[in-house]
């Protein structure tokens, strides 16, 4: 796996491509986990394609208080993962790679990047659709893979991809969760023993929402309610959303039909978790933990 660590051998890399070959890209943040695998294994999917990641820790996207500086970092056991997961290579830029001076562009995404996340994180979607741009300029990929595990992040690049005519296809990877439901983030390693307990109230929360549409249940409010119980039963009091809406644009949604999708976000002691679970919904037939948006689409 070849580890390039500035702007120039990546375009170097880049430069010595074969032609023909298709090149997948996963962005990610770093601290990986076997969901950040999921996404490798998708683009090595991807035929004839060669795989780079990028492993960067994008300031842009966290608010003033959040937790840019603790983020974990752990540059070593990623790489030797990305190798393991047979990445081709992986780009580590520095600040200065990707913020050569004080920003004043940005790529901004409406409607959905404004509810849910949007609204309790100001400027998160901003920093990632800006970083995301400037990724894709570099590596000028084929093919990106994103998480469905942050949904909203995936409907937010798939708006700025359409919108603005960049010339890559989307597909996600399905959520990768621990054994007893709690999905993987690199977020889990703030949590102490009691609070990873405390934390699987989340997928217990979505399985409660699943259970109540299989139940017959179409009410949003009251499949928004039977997974908040959980949550707050749990003991988490700080929970900034738990909201069903339509899976494909975010916007609300009164009675549950279609693709809908119930994303939470709560605080389970210094971590802000998010989760969510999609569904396809048609009469009284519930298909649960189906795909945001289908690959290129
Ligand atoms: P990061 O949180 O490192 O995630 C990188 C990719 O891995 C994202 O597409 C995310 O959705 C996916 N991912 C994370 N946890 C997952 C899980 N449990 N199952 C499946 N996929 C999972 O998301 C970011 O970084 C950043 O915002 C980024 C896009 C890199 C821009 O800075």
């Amino acid at each position: 796996m070849e580890i390039l660590r500035a702007n120039e051998p990546l375009a170097r890399y880049l430069a010595a491509r074969r032609a023909g070959e298709y090149l997948a890209f996963v962005p990610t943040m770093g601290a990986l986990h076997d969901g950040h695998g999921a996404c490798v294994a998708k683009a090595r999917a991807v035929a004839k394609a060669r795989v780079l990641c990028s492993i960067f820790v994008n300031p842009t996207q966290f608010g003033p208080s959040e937790d840019v500086d603790r983020y974990p970092r752990t540059l070593d056991a990623d790489l030797a993962k990305l190798d393991a997961w047979g990445c081709d290579a992986v780009y580590v830029p520095a600040v200065h790679d990707l913020y050569p001076e004080p920003q004043h562009a940005w790529v901004t995404v409406d409607e959905v990047a404004e509810p849910l996340d949007g609204r309790f994180r100001p400027g998160h979607f901003r920093g990632v659709a800006t970083v995301v741009a400037k990724l894709f300029h570099l590596v000028r990929a084929d093919v990106a893979v994103f998480g469905q595990k942050d949904a909203q992040q995936a409907l937010v690049i798939r708006a700025m991809v359409r919108q603005l005519a960049f010339p890559v296809k989307l597909k996600l990877a399905r959520t990768v969760r621990e054994r007893d439901g709690l999905a993987m983030s690199s977020r889990n390693a703030y949590l102490s023993p009691p609070e990873r307990t405390t934390a699987v109230a989340l997928w217990r929360a979505l399985s409660a929402g699943k259970a109540a549409l299989e139940a017959g249940e179409r009410e949003a409010r009251a499949v928004e309610r039977a997974a908040a119980d959980v949550v707050q039963d749990a003991g988490i009091d700080r929970v900034d959303y738990v909201e069903l809406r339509r899976a494909h644009d975010l916007s609300a949604l009164e009675r549950a039909e279609g693709r809908a999708i119930l994303a939470l976000a709560a605080w389970v002691g210094s971590a802000r978790l998010i989760d969510n679970m999609v569904f396809d919904i048609q009469g009284r037939r519930v298909e649960s933990d189906v795909a945001l948006f289908d690959d290129d689409e």
